[in-house]
This record gives structure tokens, sequence and C-alpha cells, in this order.
């Protein structure tokens, strides 16, 4: 019986620990998300060796192990370059892909300067197809709720706003470093857990004015051995273009967290509190709740949020059962996918991720000259 359902086809550059997790979602999206209107499949895979690249198609249902990335874009049969390599080969990739007129969906950050996120920004516009960033944090329930909340206003004016991401990777003397502890790779915590963080400030509350930025570096050697010269953990403090200041703290310092992201955003009217590591929950304060002697009804409220996606997601698993990380790959997936089978424009954009790079750029000089900057245009 052939079906009607537009197909996708998806070439995944790079089947590293993200690689995996896109995949996990291409495959299972019929499970999470029915009817499903169109049929999506990874139809190829191509990493740094053809050889472990055939293993991980025959194992994983991969389609076709491709020598290269550049024969995988000029394939085509494929519709989609999903780029799951790392940072400092994605600017190279998203404008080949583009120019080739294939969708692209890029793993964050989009890349390593602002020279190349303007560059990427402008190849969007003119590409006549579009690309979208994988911010997945945007895609977990109680984020979704947040963004709605603040744009019904039910925070009011936005006053101030913290969002923390802290792993402990960086206090472990023994692990190896890798690409992510090396600057010239576009490694460094600020790259990596900070992009989220700043995106999801950005997303909720808007544009950023200035930023002022703090850079640390605690185990540049652990003994003899070279450890990193990228940085462990960076503190940003910002005013927003609405008027809120905050703070944004990216950490791999943190001895005892293992992927904490937490975030507050305090607003004249209301206030909304969430960390992942409760992703059933969004915290909320609603100023205008009456208050009386023992407390009337002010305080905040836990609002439900976990696996209650709209349709036609939300069924399977069960809303009653916990949610992970992985939901939201699975959702921010489904969600790119909807707007190539339709043609519209996803967001988070690849100009997003653009001005999130800014963002980036701007804290990282900032630290350098011991200075607040202004943020100004992509
Ligand atoms: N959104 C998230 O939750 C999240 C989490 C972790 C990492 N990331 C991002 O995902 C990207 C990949 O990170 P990772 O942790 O999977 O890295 P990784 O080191 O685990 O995997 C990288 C993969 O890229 C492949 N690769 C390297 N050079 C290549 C080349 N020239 N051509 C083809 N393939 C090549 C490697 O073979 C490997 O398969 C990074 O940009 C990172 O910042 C996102």
């Amino acid at each position: 019986m052939s079906s009607s359902k537009k197909n996708l086809r998806i070439g995944l550059v790079g089947f590293g620990s993200m690689g995996r997790t896109h995949a996990y979602a291409v495959h299972n999206l019929p499970y999470y998300y029915h009817p499903l209107l169109y049929c999506a499949k990874v139809a190829g895979v191509c990493t740094t060796s053809a050889e472990r690249s055939r293993a991980y198609a025959e194992q994983y249902g991969l389609g076709r192990a491709y020598e290269n990335v550049e024969s995988m874009i000029a394939d085509e049969t494929i519709d989609i370059i999903d780029i799951c390599t790392p940072n400092e080969l994605h600017f190279d990739t998203v404008l080949a892909a583009l120019k080739a007129g294939k969708y692209v969906l890029c793993e964050k950050p989009l890349c390593v300067t602002t020279e190349q996120a303007r560059a990427i920004a402008d190849a969007e516009k003119s590409s006549g197809v579009f690309g979208g960033m994988v911010f997945n944090n945007r895609f977990m329930a109680p984020i979704l709720r947040a963004k709605l909340l603040i744009d019904q206003g039910r925070l009011g004016r936005l006053l101030s706003f913290h969002c923390a991401y802290e792993h402990n990777s960086s206090t472990f003397a023994e692990k190896e470093p890798g690409w992510k502890q090396t600057a010239a790779h576009g490694g460094g915590v600020l790259n990596d857990l900070g992009s989220h963080a700043v995106d999801l400030i950005y997303h909720l509350c808007g544009e950023f004015d200035c930023v002022q930025g703090l850079s640390q570096i605690a185990f540049a050697q652990h003994g003899e051995r070279w450890q990193t010269d990228a940085d462990e953990a960076f503190y940003i403090t910002a005013q927003l273009k609405c008027g809120a200041c905050g703070t944004i703290v990216a950490n791999k310092l943190a001895t005892g967290a293992n992927d904490d992201l937490s975030l507050s955003i305090f607003g004249e009217t209301g206030s909304i509190k969430y960390s992942l590591n409760e992703p059933e929950w969004l915290y909320f304060y609603d100023r205008t709740r009456p208050t009386a002697p023992i407390g009337g009804e002010s305080g905040y409220i836990r609002i439900e949020c976990g696996g209650r996606y709209p349709a036609p997601g939300g069924a399977f698993p069960s809303p009653k059962a916990t949610v992970g990380w992985l939901r939201c790959h699975v959702e921010s997936y489904f969600t790119f996918l909807n707007c190539v089978a339709s043609g519209t424009p996803f967001t988070p954009s690849l100009t997003d991720g653009a001005y999130v790079q800014l963002i980036l750029e701007r804290a990282r000089s900032s630290a350098a000259q011991g200075m607040q900057l202004k943020v100004g245009a992509l």
C-alpha cells in the first residue's frame, strides 16, 4: 500500500552523543505523535571514519554511510542536513547545505564567531529554504508554558532574572580533555551550556542591551597534564532591552551538579521558576491572587506541565508518566519537521542562533576587556 505522506530524508552528520539523540528522536516520532503528517527517516550518516559510519548505519538502521559530508550534501535524495559535529565544524556545513538548497538542523552553538554567525544569517535569508537550531530546552513543557504566561502578560513588566546551567564535568582530573576543552575547536562552557542559557533568556525575555562577562579556568593543568585553555565557568550580568536585569551562569565547576539548569524570571505582577531536575513542573507566582492572614491564596502554584504536550503529542507516554531530557529533543525535532513538511519557517531559526552567538561573543569580549559592552545589532 503506498502512502501519500510526504517523505523527509535526513542526512546525519556526526554520530556521537547528539547524533544518537537525534536518530532516537526521528526513529521514535510515530510513537509520540499520532497522526504524523509526514514520513521522516534518517537516510544517511557520516562521521570521521567511513568504517564506523558503515557500522552505525547497520546497527542503528541509518541508511547509507557516506564517505564525507560533501557527498551527503551532493546527494539529491537528501532533504535535510542534520549537524551534530563539534562546534568549529558547523559553519562550513551549514553554508554548504543551504547553498545546495537543503533544510538544515544545527546543534548549538550555531558556530564560533560573530562573523560566521552573520554570514549564516545572510545565507539563510537568501537561500529559499530555512534552518533551525537545536535549542531543545525551549521545548520542555514547563518552558512552553512559561513562554505562554509571559506573552499573555501574566508576569507584567519583567524586572529581573537568573539562569544557571551547571555541570560538574570540569572537576574530574582523570577525565581526558577533548574538543570541548579546546578553545580552537569552539570548546568552553560559554559556547556549550552558556548558549542554552542565553537562548532561554532571549526566547523568554527578549533581546539584550548590554552584558558584562567574567570567565574562569580553575584547572588549566591537572598536575603535569594539560587540561584546558577554554572557559570552565562563565558568569554574565546583563540588561535586556525590556529593562530587566539579571545573571546568566554557565558552569562546569559545579561539584555535585549533573545537568542542573535552573531559571527564575520576576515580573511586576508575577514570576516563574523552573528546574530541569523537576521537569514536570513550572512554578508560577501570581501576585494578583488575594493575600490575607495565614496566606490567603498567595504563593507559588506548581503547574503540572510534564508530558502534557499539545496534540498530536501528549498521549504517549501517558501524561502521568515522568518526562526526561530526551523528550524535549523529540518535541524539538517534531516541530522542525512539521515546519519543513508545511514550508513554514521554524523557530529557533539559524538567525536566532546567530543572535545568541553575538551575545556570547560580546560577553567574551567584555570579560577580556574587563568592562560592560553594548550588544548591538547582528
Ligand atoms: N542540545 C544538546 O542537548 C546538546 C548536548 C550535547 C552536545 N550538543 C552539541 O552537539 C554537537 C555534537 O556534540 P557531541 O557531544 O555529540 O560530540 P561528540 O564528540 O560526541 O560527537 C561528534 C561526532 O562528530 C563526528 N565528526 C567529527 N568531525 C567530523 C567531520 N569532519 N565530518 C563528519 N563527522 C565528524 C565525530 O566522528 C562524532 O561522531 C556539538 O555542537 C555540541 O555543542 C548539544
